[in-house]
């Protein structure tokens, strides 16, 4: 069936000018932008969006990654997106990535791993509903 999901292009990839070549693979497998803008996120929008990761280990630099350079948001359209874009994205840490992902080929570590994506039905409609308003997204 048709989804949405929500994608980020986080800064190592918009520091190194590459969003179009992420965006380019977004559209090659079938996803359609129906919502995008480009953001420097504060710590506390960081902190919302991934409230669920409080209290890893990882958190904290999470946080202060994803507040260090301009990401861009997406909402994604089309035929299974949310595994249709996991499937494009590749595994979360590059080197287990699969080969011609986007993280395998872009992606530097697992924190510095270029791209984001909703990862079930929930977390898509929550994390949609914190990063645009009804009217910013043009389906
Ligand atoms: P993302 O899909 O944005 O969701 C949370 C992010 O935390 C994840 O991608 C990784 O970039 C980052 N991260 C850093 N360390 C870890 C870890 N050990 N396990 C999972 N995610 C991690």
């Amino acid at each position: 069936a048709s989804e949405r999901t929500l994608s980020i292009i986080k800064p190592d990839a918009t520091e190194r000018n590459i969003s179009g070549l992420i965006i380019a693979r977004l559209e090659g497998a079938g996803l359609r932008v129906i919502a995008q803008k480009r953001v420097w996120w504060k710590k506390k929008d960081a902190q919302a969006f991934y409230e669920m990761h409080k209290g890893q280990d990882f958190y904290k630099g999470l946080i202060q990654f994803m507040t260090s350079g301009p990401i861009v948001l997406q909402v994604l359209e089309g035929e299974d997106a949310i595994a249709r874009n996991r499937a494009v994205m590749g595994r979360t840490n590059p080197v287990d990535a699969e080969p011609g992902t986007i993280r395998k080929d872009f992606g530097v570590n697992m924190q510095r791993n270029s791209v984001h994506g909703s990862d079930s039905p929930e977390s898509a409609k929550r994390e949609i509903g914190l990063c645009f308003k009804k009217s910013e997204i043009v389906g």
